[in-house]
């Protein structure tokens, strides 16, 4: 069972992420497990505040130490981390492979982050990875670590329904995956391939081994070596 904690200042932007599809039948088959932890319950005074202007001036809010500090030991006190991760726009870009690695963790904490982002100390106290899903900055660090659960849940054995799925994926090979058909046999007057009906699977194999090296060539001719 691998565990997900989730610390957010808007926990309800994490609600339905989760309770759908593939991770809410990981969930329902204990292979998953994730806990939202709402960062306003360890708010100061009785705003319960969680941010406040930041030194040096500037525009935009800072998410405070001890809120985050309080909420972060409550979490470690209870649970040993593999590892603490903060999502932020200048952390390393996620991928695949940092999805594989990740899915092979037993426990795992996320930081979400808001308004100009987290005060440094917390980065340099608690936190073991930064992460990015992109080069774009999102309104709070909760999508970015939606698409995580989502990346990583769906590599835990067991969790999809045929063990290999997960290996025939887009960029498992550093390849992207082959076009896929179904029925009808033909739609507007295009046809499936003629080797996807045939039954030869060595051929079929082949086939789509080639249009993976073709639309990786053609779409992302920076994966391939
Ligand atoms: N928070 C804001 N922007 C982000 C991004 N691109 N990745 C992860 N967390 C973020």
């Amino acid at each position: 069972m691998m565990q997900i904690h989730i610390i957010s200042a808007v926990p309800s932007l994490l609600e339905s992420p989760f309770a759908h599809s593939i991770l809410k039948r990981a969930i329902q088959k204990g292979l998953l497990s994730i806990e939202i932890i709402p960062l306003r319950d360890f708010g100061i005074g009785k705003h319960q505040q969680i941010d406040d202007y930041q030194y040096g001036g500037g525009a935009g809010m800072v998410m405070m130490c001890e809120p985050l500090s309080k909420c972060i030991e409550d979490c470690m006190s209870k649970t040993t981390y593999d590892e603490i991760i903060y999502l932020t726009p200048d952390g390393e870009t996620y991928n695949q492979q940092t999805a594989n690695t990740l899915s092979l963790k037993k426990n795992i904490l996320l930081i979400c982050g808001h308004y100009k982002g987290i005060d440094q100390r917390i980065r340099d106290l608690y936190v073991t990875k930064e992460i990015s899903i992109g080069d774009y900055v999102l309104s709070g660090g909760e999508l970015g670590a939606a698409i995580l659960v989502d990346s990583i849940g769906r590599l835990l054995p067991g969790v999809l329904s045929d063990e290999t799925s997960a290996l025939t994926d887009s960029f498992q090979d550093n390849l992207l995956a082959p076009p896929v058909y179904t029925r009808p046999e033909e739609f507007k007057g295009l046809k499936v391939p003629e080797v996807l009906l045939n039954g030869n699977f060595k051929l079929i194999d082949e086939w789509r081994h080639e249009q993976s090296i073709k639309r990786t060539e053609d779409r992302r001719p920076d994966l391939i070596d």
